[in-house]
């Protein structure tokens, strides 16, 4: 850890800590969880169910009826870059999308909880 933060405050890391799964959940509960289910089998709340999304075609969860056009014709996969783009900046990521929400500007907490979310399939 010393030397972590030695080499990290002479400069010499660019490398990003390793993704802390706990605080992806913690972030998951605070800014997604009042919207999303992570529920297995699917349930839809405010936003389509999250379970087992890193990877799934958008606009593709069954029942969840509030879809935009924009996100269903989107023709895009869940990759982790694009779920990070997307709470990052929804509207600049799916131009239409209905999901409102502000962001996450913090690039670790993005990594962190995308780390979590890869677990919950
Ligand atoms: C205020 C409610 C709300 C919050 C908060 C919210 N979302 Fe959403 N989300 C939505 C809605 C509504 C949609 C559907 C958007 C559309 O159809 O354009 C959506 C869509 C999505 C999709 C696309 C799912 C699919 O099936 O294609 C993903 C991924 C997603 N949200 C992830 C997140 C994550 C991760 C967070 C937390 C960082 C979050 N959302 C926060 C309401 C929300």
């Amino acid at each position: 850890m010393l030397a972590v933060a030695w080499l990290a405050s002479a400069g010499l890391t660019p490398v990003a800590r390793a993704a802390d799964i706990s605080a992806g959940a913690d972030s998951y509960d605070a800014h997604c969880a009042d919207c999303h289910s992570l529920a297995n089998p699917m349930r839809n709340k405010k936003g389509p169910g999250l379970f087992g999304v890193i990877g799934r075609t958008a606009g593709t969860v069954p029942g969840y009826a509030k879809y935009s056009d924009a996100l269903k014709t989107a023709n895009l996969r869940w990759t982790p870059d694009k779920l990070d783009a997307y709470i990052t900046n929804s509207k600049a990521t799916v131009p239409g999308t209905t999901m409102k929400f502000r962001g996450i500007r913090d690039a670790k907490e993005r990594a962190d909880l995308l780390e979590f979310l890869s677990t919950q399939k």
